[in-house]
């Protein structure tokens, strides 16, 4: 039988302050400054969590976790991304993800030396091979020094 195709996509920003470590795809990147966020402020899993979500129209993760909620403070995002695939099964049933096309902007630090682990990182989480975890990293050229932003596409099929 023929497979049906789905594109998902998610972002997602958030600004740099306090202390570091850093959460990209739940790996603890050295940095001098964290992700001020009412999670533990991965962006990128949350935009992998809003495109899990987004390709079968079933909404964002505020559907999931209302930001009023306080009980999610300093929630762990890999529970995000769980909660996320948990929803896209119980719509849709067994769906195969095909890729993950993800692009982080950070200006500082670099995370090329992280690549290989975020990838396995996210893979893990979804049950892929790492080879299946395409990881772009540019800076915002100085622009948005402040922040630290993921987009997410992905592909889907069942
Ligand atoms: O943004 P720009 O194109 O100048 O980034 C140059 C390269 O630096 C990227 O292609 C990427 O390999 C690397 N980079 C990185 N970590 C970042 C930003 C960029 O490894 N936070
Ligand atoms: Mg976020």
């Amino acid at each position: 039988m023929q497979r049906e195709f789905r594109v998902g996509h998610g972002q997602d920003a958030h600004r740099l302050a306090g202390a570091g470590p850093l959460l990209v795809g739940g790996v603890r990147v050295e940095s001098p400054r964290g992700a001020l966020a009412h999670s533990d402020g991965d962006v990128l899993l949350h935009a992998l969590a809003d495109a899990l979500l987004s390709a079968y129209a079933l909404g964002d993760i505020g559907r999931l976790f209302p930001p009023s909620d306080p009980s999610h403070a300093g929630l762990d995002s890999r529970e995000i991304v769980a909660r996320a695939l948990d929803d896209l099964h119980r719509h849709v049933g067994a769906v195969r993800i095909e890729n993950v096309a993800a692009v982080v902007t950070l200006d500082a630090p670099k995370l090329g030396a992280w690549r290989e682990e975020i990838a396995a990182s996210v893979a893990g989480l979804l049950g892929i091979t790492p080879d299946a975890v395409g990881l772009t990293f540019k800076t915002s050229e100085g622009m948005a020094p402040d922040h630290v932003q993921a987009s997410v596409t992905l592909l889907l099929s069942r």
